[in-house]
C-alpha cells in the first residue's frame, strides 16, 4: 500500500518536472508589458492574436512575424518596415513614437522570434 502511493508520488514529481523543463511559449494575448499592449492595440488586426498571420477579407496575406523564414531580419530592417510600412503593412511613422517603434523591434526579436518564444 504504503509502495503505491509512495508510485504515485513519484510519478507525480516526475510529471511535474517534465512540464517544468519546458518553458510555456510566449505568449501575446496573455503578456501584460507595454509592448504587447502596444501590438495588441496596433498589429493583432493583420497579424493576429499571437502574431501568426492570417489572410484578410481583401485577400492581402499577412505572414506569421515569428516562426518560420522571416523577410525582415535585421533590427534596421525590422525598424524601418514597422516605420514605413509597404507591400501591404501600413506606415506606423506618424501613429507610434520612435521608442514604441524600437521597444516593437525588441519584441519582435526577442519575444516573437527569440529563444523561448
Ligand atoms: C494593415 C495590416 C498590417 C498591420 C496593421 C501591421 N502589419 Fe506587419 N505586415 C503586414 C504585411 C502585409 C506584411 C508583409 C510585408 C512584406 O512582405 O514586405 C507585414 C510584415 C511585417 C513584418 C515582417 C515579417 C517578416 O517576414 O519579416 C513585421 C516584423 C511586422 N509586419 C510587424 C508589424 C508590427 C510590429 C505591427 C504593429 C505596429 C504591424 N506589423 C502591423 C501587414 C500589417
Amino acid at each position: 500500500m504504503i509502495r503505491a502511493k509512495l508510485f504515485v508520488v513519484f510519478a507525480a514529481l516526475a510529471i511535474a518536472a517534465c512540464t517544468a523543463a519546458r518553458p510555456a511559449r510566449y505568449s501575446i494575448t496573455d503578456s501584460k508589458t507595454y509592448e504587447a499592449a502596444l501590438f495588441r492595440q496596433n498589429c493583432m488586426i493583420c497579424h493576429g492574436p499571437e502574431g501568426e498571420g492570417k489572410t484578410l477579407e481583401d485577400g492581402r496575406v499577412i505572414p506569421n512575424i515569428r516562426d518560420g523564414e522571416h523577410k525582415y531580419k535585421t533590427e534596421k530592417d525590422i525598424y524601418d518596415h514597422i516605420t514605413n510600412g509597404g507591400n501591404g503593412m501600413v506606415p506606423f511613422r506618424n501613429i507610434l513614437t520612435e521608442r514604441e517603434r524600437n521597444l516593437l523591434v525588441q519584441f519582435v526579436l526577442n519575444d516573437l522570434r527569440g529563444p523561448a518564444s
